[in-house]
């Protein structure tokens, strides 16, 4: 660990210890317990290590395969793990075509526009497959679009966006579909990045009360594109209210086409489903990292599928009646895992909101629950902040009653956890914790929720399969239960997991496995642990608390964002010589960026303007989740004698800590003049 770093470890430790002490645990109510699909405490013997691999069979044998495997997994190419080798199988087949036989007219779907006036719609097992074969249809054969084509999304919370990627499935075309706040600019790079010729996006949704234009979004993705050297031959528009445009951005004549109008030579065309090797790609989700490039997320058909479907079954305690709620967006792999593939592999009712939670006022999650019958519910920390600082008392008063409750993101302090349980859950719900990462695939820390108890503010034990092992700086593995921090990994590999960066093996190695490889030339994968890059402790009972990132990654209300990617926006602003950014605590959102600049010598840039300039460049760049919290023009960073920026001194200074002894730095007098200028 660098010294920033272990620095901001030991603080994140400190700080924890002193508010969250070990607490008091609760047990699953006996109504949840009674109905769970996983009542039987054996599976963690099932599961344990010397049932490796084969106990992922479990997971496997909820799916329907075309052909079946013949090896659970293969350690050949470590770290390049092989899942359920030589089995075919198609991800759309196993979330549509297996349950038109039981649940034809059952939802799958269920949309929920913003704008309250709106009914929901709910889509049928069978429309959801008459929907997805004519997509299908249409981009096998207006597109040309064959298996292992890669084909960019970047659509908002509206079903396009689960029917395209489930045609794209059928297909076995790899999607890549990019957060619809992210900019036209990220857009463009993940379209270069993943070589798609396609880019399918909409021309409006809502969001807060307006119809956002998101066309314009698609003009300046494909010019960055251009720019970057991948040029995109078609844009594919799903209009938000089909027959009616609703972008002021024009359309380009030759390259933008309406999706919904083109299906209409599709309709009633059915597409067989393409069997496709269980290693087949099915899908990119690109995710910040330490560089400034984020890294494309490969995950594969087989294994992803399993893990997501027995994770829904298990923690999620998804059953086909159950209506379930995951109020994140599929833009993210939340959503991807646990809006679409998870729960329609099981044949649930998964519910699709377009909106902010909290709009028009803050009862909006709870009308939409009572009148779903939403029983599964699914939220992040910030959620759960913002709900209640909007209205603690609100929702103790509504209508909704959940079986079953989830975060996800990040760590929820325990009194965030109370207030959830008791005024949302209305203690009716068990609640799950849920620790896991974009190269994931699904979760790895949880309880089970009918067979462990829940421990406030501890994501709790590794699931089933999952051997969690903490490491010290050097390399040394923490005695279990330690209650000491470390660097979190996973000892062994495990269906969810990526395949690799797509397009670099090399950082895929470097990035999760270099740091504890014990033998790189080894097939075994004993050495090859997964380094999660988060900081955690064990506690005696095996459950794990976790501590945040290590690296220079700032989580932003459960979302990941690259501190050198804000930086590189910053450095865009002309005048900008030098940019930090640190990670600021913040009571909703968790985490906040706040961005240090230094002008080049001798600019006579009006900081005013710059600090405009730096907040338009991150939204420009990256999109509006990166807007800073406060930009600080200053007159020269906190440096060590080698000219290394001290970024953990400026993050000091934000979160007004103590920042320690800075009399070896270079220019230790300017810490001061920071200080006074950032806290008055
Ligand atoms: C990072 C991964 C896949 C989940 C959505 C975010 C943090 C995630 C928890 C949790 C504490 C959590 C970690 C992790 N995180 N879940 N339950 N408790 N921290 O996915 O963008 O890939 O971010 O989110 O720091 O490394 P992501």
């Amino acid at each position: 660990m660098t010294d920033d770093v272990r620095d901001e470890a030991e603080a994140n430790e400190a700080q924890i210890a002193v508010y969250w002490r070990e607490e008091q645990i609760f047990q699953p109510p006996q109504s949840f317990v009674a109905q769970a699909n996983m009542r039987d405490p054996g599976i963690r013997e099932r599961f344990d290590e010397a049932h490796f691999p084969d106990c992922f069979r479990e997971y496997a044998d909820m799916l329907t395969w075309s052909r079946p495997y013949e090896q659970v997994l293969d350690t050949s190419h470590a770290p390049f793990w092989k899942w359920f080798v030589g089995g075919k199988l198609n991800a759309c087949e196993n979330c549509v075509d297996r349950h038109l036989a039981n649940y034809r007219n059952k939802a799958a779907l269920i949309f929920v526009s913003e704008v309250e006036d709106e009914p929901p719609v709910a889509l049928t097992y069978q429309e959801l497959y008459v929907r997805v074969n004519e997509m299908a249809a249409l981009l096998r054969d207006y597109c040309g679009l064959k298996a292992g084509d890669r084909v960019t999304l970047h659509l908002p919370m509206t079903l396009d966006l689960p029917i395209t990627m489930l045609a794209c499935a059928r297909l076995g075309v790899i999607h890549s579909q990019v957060f619809g706040g992210f900019s036209g600019k990220s857009c463009g790079q993940r379209i270069q990045d993943s070589g798609s010729r396609y880019l399918i996006t909409c021309d409006a949704y809502w969001r807060s009360g307006q119809l956002i234009d998101h066309k314009e979004k698609a003009d300046i993705a494909v010019a960055q594109a251009r720019e970057l050297g991948q040029a995109v031959d078609k844009v594919l528009i799903w209009q938000r209210y089909p027959g009616k445009y609703s972008s002021p951005t024009a359309l380009v004549a030759g390259r933008d086409v309406i999706v919904n109008e083109v299906l209409k030579r599709y309709r009633g065309e059915r597409v067989a489903p393409v069997a496709m090797d269980a290693e087949a790609p099915l899908f990119l989700m690109y995710s910040s990292g330490t560089t400034g490039k984020p890294k494309g997320c490969q995950h594969r058909t087989g294994g992803y599928l399993a893990y997501v479907a027995g994770t829904s079954k298990y923690v999620q305690d998804i059953h086909p009646e159950d209506t379930y709620w995951c109020m994140a967006d599929i833009g993210w792999i939340t959503g991807h895992s646990y809006i679409v593939y998870g729960p329609l592999a099981l044949a649930a009712t998964s519910v699709v909101y377009e909106g902010t939670p909290t709009y028009p006022d803050v009862r909006r999650p709870w009308r939409v629950a009572e009148r779903l019958g939403v029983n599964i519910f699914h939220t992040s920390p910030t959620a759960v902040r913002a709900l209640r600082r909007a209205g603690p008392d609100i929702p103790a008063t509504c209508a909704q009653h959940f079986k079953h409750m989830t975060t996800v993101g990040e760590p929820i302090e325990p009194n965030a956890w109370r207030w959830y349980f008791d005024q949302i859950g209305k203690g009716e719900a068990v609640i799950c914790d849920t620790w896991w990462q974009t190269e994931n695939g699904g979760f790895l820390c949880s309880t089970l929720p009918a067979l462990d108890a829940m421990k406030p503010g501890s994501a709790g034990p590794a699931l089933p399969g999952i051997y969690p092992v903490i490491y010290d700086d050097d390399g040394k593995a923490l005695p279990r239960g330690s209650n000491i921090a470390g660097n979190l990994c996973i000892r062994n590999p495990w269906p969810g997991i990526i395949q690799t960066i797509w397009g670099d093996d090399q950082r895929f190695v470097d990035t999760y496995f270099k740091r504890y490889c014990k033998n790189p030339k080894s097939t075994d994968w004993r050495d090859w642990p997964y380094m999660s890059g988060d900081g955690a402790m064990e506690a005696a009972d095996g459950y794990f608390r976790i501590l945040g990132r290590i690296d220079d990654v700032i989580n932003v209300s459960g979302h990941r964002l690259g501190t050198k990617e804000i930086e590189s926006a910053a450095m865009t602003v002309p005048g900008v010589a030098e940019a930090a950014v640190v990670a600021v605590a913040d009571e909703v959102k968790g985490k906040v960026p706040e961005v240090y600049v230094s002008l080049a010598a001798g600019s006579k840039a009006d900081p005013a303007a710059i600090v405009d300039a730096v907040n338009a460049a991150c939204e420009d760049i990256i999109g509006k989740i990166a807007r800073p919290a406060r930009v600080h023009v200053v007159p020269d960073m906190p440096k060590t004698r080698s000219g290394k920026i001290m970024r953990r001194v400026l993050a000091a200074i934000s979160n007004h800590r103590d920042v320690g002894d800075v009399t070896t730095l270079a220019n230790a007098s300017v810490v001061d003049d920071i200080r006074r200028q950032v806290q008055g």
